[in-house]
């Protein structure tokens, strides 16, 4: 009897005969890696949720950018945690602000680093949403005008990206047209396009201390159960004139990052967010599951799903674990 069948197994005989036909790869360029950097002195606090994450003063930041370049990072995403929180998050757009601070310097001190600045208000105002609040509605233009001048002082203090993640509609076409007018039109906005509503964003809201007082962020961000909207998304902050796109969080919407890969042609980034680095975190410390195999099995995943660039906390271990595989 003579039996028809594919012989897949032909080409996974061996680690090279795999090598060769592998599709897809990680590699130190596809990683943005994220910083929390919190006004004060003297502070290396690890994020209790995060282990291996911290919040770091500007006094501890060259020592923590000496690492982040000796692990081979090229760039990083900014988020700051201010001394002050208020109404309208005037620390985020303060010429002064930490952010900024922190953007002069590694501009200066680590010159070929690519700085993404992270624009938002929920970690400079006192009731932690990402806009102006009025009673307990989330006012959509008026916010507009503050995302504007933080990514204007963004830009200013020399930060080579900026990546707005509040949600409000339009905010691509006002910050595009605040940088052009300010003189900033080569710097490029990678647009929080498509987020989601997420509980995994649980461990972030500990380290950016930027946890809504009241209510949750649902009238501005995405409902997890859809789809098309996505692309309403997307397709606006392309019209808008975005250079990146943003889907987050990653793990339970590579369906959505599949998507935007092949019905949008701007390089599509996807963010391995706080809940997710958490939940493998917790499982490896447990023994559960073994943490290199797994990071670098989900971080291809994600690319394998369509995304050119990876935010992730899993950074610097996973360029290390690529080395130690070469
Ligand atoms: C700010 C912001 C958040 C994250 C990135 N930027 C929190 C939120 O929207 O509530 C989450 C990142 C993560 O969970 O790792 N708007």
């Amino acid at each position: 009897m003579e039996l028809q069948f594919s012989r897949h197994r032909r080409l996974r005989s061996s680690a090279n005969m795999r090598a060769l036909v592998r599709e897809n790869h990680l590699r130190a360029e596809d990683f943005i890696y994220p910083l929390f950097i919190i006004e004060g002195e003297n502070v290396r606090k690890e994020v209790s949720s995060m282990p291996g994450v911290f919040q770091v003063s500007m006094d501890h930041l060259q020592a923590e950018m000496e690492d982040i370049v000796a692990h081979g990072i090229k760039s990083v995403l900014l988020f700051g945690i201010p001394a002050t929180k208020d109404e309208c998050g005037g620390q985020a757009y303060h010429d002064h602000g930490i952010v900024q601070v922190a953007t002069r310097f590694i501009k200066e001190k680590f010159p070929d680093i690519i700085i993404v600045a992270d624009t938002c208000l929920c970690e400079y105002t006192s009731h932690g949403h990402c806009g102006v609040v009025e009673g307990e509605k989330i006012l959509n233009d008026p916010s507009l005008e503050l995302l504007v001048k933080t990514a204007v002082s963004q830009a200013k203090a020399g930060a080579d990206i900026i990546a707005p993640s509040n949600m409000m509609d339009g905010f691509v076409t006002a910050i595009r047209a605040g940088l052009d007018e300010a003189g900033f039109t080569e710097v490029p906005v990678m647009s929080y396009a498509v987020k989601y509503a997420s509980a995994f964003y649980g461990p972030f809201r500990e380290a950016a201390e930027g946890a809504p007082q009241f209510g949750d962020r649902k009238t501005y961000q995405m409902d997890p159960a859809n789809r098309m909207e996505a692309f309403r998304e997307a397709e606006s902050d392309v019209a808008e004139g975005a250079d990146f796109l943003i889907v987050k969080p990653g793990m339970p919407y590579l369906d959505i990052v599949r998507d935007v890969k092949n019905n949008f042609n701007l390089p599509v980034v996807v963010y391995n967010v706080s809940g997710e680095y958490a939940m493998i975190k917790a499982a490896a410390q447990n023994g559960w599951i073994d943490e290199k195999k797994t990071v670098l099995e989900m971080l291809i995943g994600m690319k394998r799903a369509g995304a050119d660039l990876i935010i992730t906390y899993h950074a610097k271990d996973a360029i290390s674990w690529l080395k130690e595989d070469e």
